[in-house]
């Protein structure tokens, strides 16, 4: 990762709750402005888009069929959610469309790999479940593999700490109307109870009120985000290219524990499968079976983004960097 990314670089230049910012030149024929439609509450919880590739894009909602079906709490019918992909707003123009199937073993997380669409091309993409009908959301699909691309647009953020502020900054990004893609260098979301990281913070309390240990407190948590209108707005106005850092699953991660996973909070292993299951429901990432995070995303002959995790497999962090004195992030 160059100087210009390092997210604790950003984030000690600017003290900014969200640190962002925006590398490369000026884009061609990027996104227009970011204005995501009203959304039936069916669909609280926005849309996204993530991982593009030169002929797919993979979209993310999340449905509330009844309203037992709360994020989190394992209830609700199974149901299938009709996606539409269109070359036009206004859906004049439908190149694809389908139905997938979610219910509560899934948190009604909709995930749907669009595939045959072109290289380099702005698409807008929506979900319908009966009368009820989801914002649309703006995507683009990456340059054909050997394309000369002139520029490309990233947004980069990191360290998205809820309790600490506002997500100003992702309703910066979402006005620009020019990025290619949204590159999120992990700390999405954080485990914290509420006050407690940043001590003392209190501009907006953490859901649920506790450290998030359980598959329903990372899913409850997962939804709390998602709730943020700006946060909805950035999603549905680019695609979001992500990994994870430490806090999508206990601060200080490695491959053996984490510094805020202490003896009486259950096995690090079912922490850890447990954190990944709501990460890999509720984020716009392309995954299968086990397929790991880390992945490699090429954008015509200019660029080639390797998104890596420094978590899992790491060993632990020497002890002066750990610890409360010299917490991360
Ligand atoms: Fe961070």
């Amino acid at each position: 990762m160059t100087p210009v990314l390092d997210r604790r670089t950003l984030l000690r230049a600017t003290g900014a709750t969200v640190t962002a910012g925006a590398v490369g030149a000026v884009a061609a024929g990027g996104l227009g402005s970011a204005a995501a439609s009203p959304a039936d509450p069916v669909f609280a919880h926005g849309v996204a888009s993530g991982d593009p590739l030169p002929d797919a894009v993979l979209l993310w909602t999340r449905v509330t069929p009844t309203p037992d079906a709360l994020p989190g709490s394992g209830q609700g019918p199974t149901v299938d959610v009709v996606w539409e992909v269109a070359t036009d707003p206004a859906f004049a123009a439908v190149v694809g469309a389908g139905t997938a199937t979610t219910g509560p073993e899934r948190d009604h997380t909709v995930k749907v790999d669009a595939t045959g669409l072109a290289p380099s091309t702005v698409y807008y993409y929506r979900f319908r479940l009966g009368d009820a009908v989801s914002a649309v959301g703006a995507t683009r699909t990456a340059p054909a593999t050997d394309a000369a691309v002139p520029r490309l647009r990233f947004g980069v953020v990191s360290c998205s700490n809820w309790q600490a502020g506002y997500f100003a900054a992702y309703r910066h990004l979402a006005e620009r109307g020019d990025l290619d893609a949204v590159v999120h260098l992990g700390d999405y979301l954080y485990e914290y109870a509420p006050g407690e990281f940043p001590v003392g913070s209190t501009v907006r309390p953490h859901a649920p009120a506790a450290e998030m240990l359980t598959l329903a407190d990372y899913r409850t948590r997962h939804a709390q985000y998602k709730s943020d209108p700006d946060l909805q707005r950035l999603h549905a106005a680019c695609p979001w290219i992500v990994t994870w850092d430490d806090h999508e699953a206990a601060n200080d991660a490695w491959s053996g524990g984490a510094e805020n996973h202490q003896p009486g909070e259950g096995s690090w292993v079912d922490r850890r499968a447990i954190a990944n299951r709501a990460y890999f429901e509720w984020m716009p990432v392309r995954n299968a079976g086990d397929r790991p995070l880390y992945r490699r995303l090429r954008f015509g002959r200019l660029a080639e983004l390797s998104m890596l995790d420094l978590r899992s497999y790491r060993s632990q962090q020497v002890s002066a960097l750990s610890g409360e004195g010299g917490r991360s992030q």
